[in-house]
């Protein structure tokens, strides 16, 4: 495990871009697993920049979400080449089995990003003894949903149920880029 320390979020962002971007030239076809939340932001904005300066193609890779709410539906139509759970899908066994399917089918994840809740929760998944493995659908506790208000209008407009890689699933992906900011996630950093 390497471990790099940035003096701010700009600095944090432009390096784990970088990291993103190595990827992409050293391997123009290659998997990458995507994170929501507000960490990944500024490494968005960072590869959108890139990319507007044509400085990084995007053409040959394609994408997998680690996770989605149930219950949520896509805004836009992604591009054939992004894929995240169908959040629309009710029946979340089918849902799981498929997502999970499509993970395999596209090989090992080459590069997958993560942030870490500040309870230490990984995608959807709560700390525990025991973890599901695989994409599973998960009941949101009180503190994801508090946690996860900012996003939405209210508490109660938060689904109660997402769809989540599994540890293992996660565990699969050839390289792993976990992103940590700001004082609030000091302690768990440091826990972990
Ligand atoms: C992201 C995700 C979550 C967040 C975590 C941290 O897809 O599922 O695990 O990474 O909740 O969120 P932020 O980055 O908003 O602090």
């Amino acid at each position: 495990m390497r471990i790099y320390r940035a003096k701010d979020y700009e600095e944090m962002s432009r390096r784990a871009a970088g990291i993103v971007s190595a990827q992409i030239i050293m391997k123009p076809d290659c998997v990458l697993g995507l994170a929501t939340g507000s960490t990944p932001v500024g490494l968005y904005k960072q590869l959108i920049e890139w990319y507007r300066n044509g400085d990084l193609d995007f053409s040959g890779v394609r994408t997998v979400n680690l996770d989605e709410y149930k219950g949520i539906s896509r805004e836009n139509d992604p591009a054939g080449n992004t894929h995240l759970p169908d959040g629309m899908e009710p029946d979340s066994e089918k849902e799981c089995r498929r997502y999970e399917e499509l993970i395999r089918s596209m090989g090992s994840v080459d590069l997958q990003l993560l942030g870490i809740g500040h309870n230490g929760h990984i995608g959807f998944n709560e700390p525990s003894d025991v973890f599901d493995k695989q994409v599973h659908c998960v009941n949101l506790t009180q503190s994801t949903i508090e946690a996860n208000k900012r996003f939405f209008a209210s508490a109660e407009d938060v689904p109660k149920q997402a769809y989540t890689m599994g540890i293992q699933t996660i565990m699969r992906s050839k390289k792993i880029l976990i992103m940590a900011n700001g004082e609030g996630k000091a302690d768990i950093v440091r826990d972990s």
